[in-house]
């Protein structure tokens, strides 16, 4: 972090700033007082907002009241949702790899996370079903997904979600999707279409939880702002939970939200377009080195290829970005299934993307 001239593509951010329409609701916010505390599930106009939203864009109703909370970025909507649900010694299944942070909660809840990881067949993901079902004890009360994955990109199939469905019902688990990359989806009919939530097929009485975070779809990462979406049993003690964690989300922040979710679409296309041809431009750059294996992301801003013959990615890592400056982040860092593999994220501009493919290429050639 401290080295000049590095080419980062080792974060989940993008590096275009949070659109100005957004920033000038924040600014207008505050001085229009909203410079106060506000409910701990958030203010209800936002909360009327996400729930327009979502039967916009999911064709799906909320009760803003009862089903919604919003939380002060999308970790913290992880972490009050996984403190809610676990005991002490329960143990949670989560899909690897994965960012970390899922694990670390289930972990600090004084939980085990017990990790299974997606397998590759061809250059596509799928789900261990019969690790899943293997791995379930008593003790189980969770299992997390993230579709549209990081690191992978790779997104649950409609069969996947009827799967995870019936799975969780017949084990009495809570599901809890992670899907703060929904609206980086590349198989959407138009550019910045999201991708169909698990909530289009859970009855509002399932063990059904959604994170969701403004950071990635906005470019609104360090504003701190995420929901969670539940049932309403769930979204009254993530309710309470907040106050003991920082009580909601800013006030002001807030009212950006709303104004990203009302006003945001056209954005999200171009962005969609530029990430979609960043994606496009990497995979090509990258089939032409030689020993790795690239599957293909279909969501998130994300390549995670496979290097032939990699034991240690940290050292990896570790040794291109000293001898070349170039920042990626070392797939064990995402868990089970994750060791092998190097993440790339390619939402950085293309003057960083291309200097940064050409020095991995050197890099790998000379042998690792
Ligand atoms: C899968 C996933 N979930 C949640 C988050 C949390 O985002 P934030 O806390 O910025 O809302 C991230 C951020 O990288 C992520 O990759």
């Amino acid at each position: 972090m401290r080295m000049d001239g590095v080419l980062k593509l080792y974060f989940g951010e993008s590096n275009q700033p949070t659109p100005e329409y957004i920033r000038r609701a924040a600014l207008q916010a505050m001085e229009a007082g909203f410079t106060f505390y506000t409910e701990n599930a958030g203010l209800l106009s936002l909360r009327e907002a996400l729930a327009a939203y979502y039967l916009r864009k999911q064709n799906v109703a909320l009760d803003p009241r009862r089903e919604i909370v919003v939380t002060a970025s999308g970790v913290q909507a992880l972490n009050v949702v996984i403190r809610c649900v676990l005991d002490p010694g329960d143990e949670a299944i989560v899909l690897t790899p994965a960012w970390p942070n899922g694990s670390s909660i289930v972990a600090m809840a004084n939980a085990r996370p017990v990790e299974i990881p997606h397998p590759l067949r061809g250059d596509r993901y799928e789900i261990d079903w019969n690790a899943i079902e293997a791995a379930i004890t008593p003790r189980t009360r969770l299992l997390v997904y993230t579709s549209p994955s990081n690191p992978l990109g790779w997104v649950a199939t409609e069969a996947d979600q009827d799967r995870l469905l019936e799975l969780s019902r017949r084990h009495g688990l809570w599901l809890l999707a992670d899907e703060v990359y929904d609206r980086l989806w590349y198989e959407g009919e138009t550019p910045g279409a999201a991708v169909p939530s698990i909530l289009r097929k859970a009855t509002r009485d399932d063990a059904v939880v959604v994170a969701q975070s403004f950071s990635k779809s906005y470019c609104m990462t360090g504003w701190r702002l995420g929901w969670v979406i539940a049932r309403a049993d769930l979204a009254a003690k993530a309710t309470q939970l907040n106050e003991f964690i920082v009580s909601h989300a800013p006030s002001f922040t807030q009212k950006a939200g709303e104004t990203a979710l009302r006003d945001g679409d056209p954005e999200i296309a171009a962005m969609l377009t530029r990430l979609k041809a960043n994606r496009d431009y990497c995979i090509d750059a990258l089939s032409r080195m030689k020993g790795l294996t690239i599957p293909r992301p279909e969501g998130a801003f994300y390549l995670f290829p496979r290097v032939e013959g990699l034991t240690d990615s940290f050292a990896f890592c570790r040794r291109l970005l000293e001898e070349t400056k170039v920042g990626l982040a070392p797939g064990v860092a995402f868990g089970a299934g994750g060791e092998g593999s190097i993440r790339i994220c390619y939402a950085a501009d293309r003057t960083v993307l291309e200097p940064a493919m050409e020095r991995l290429g050197r890099f790998l050639s000379r042998g690792h």
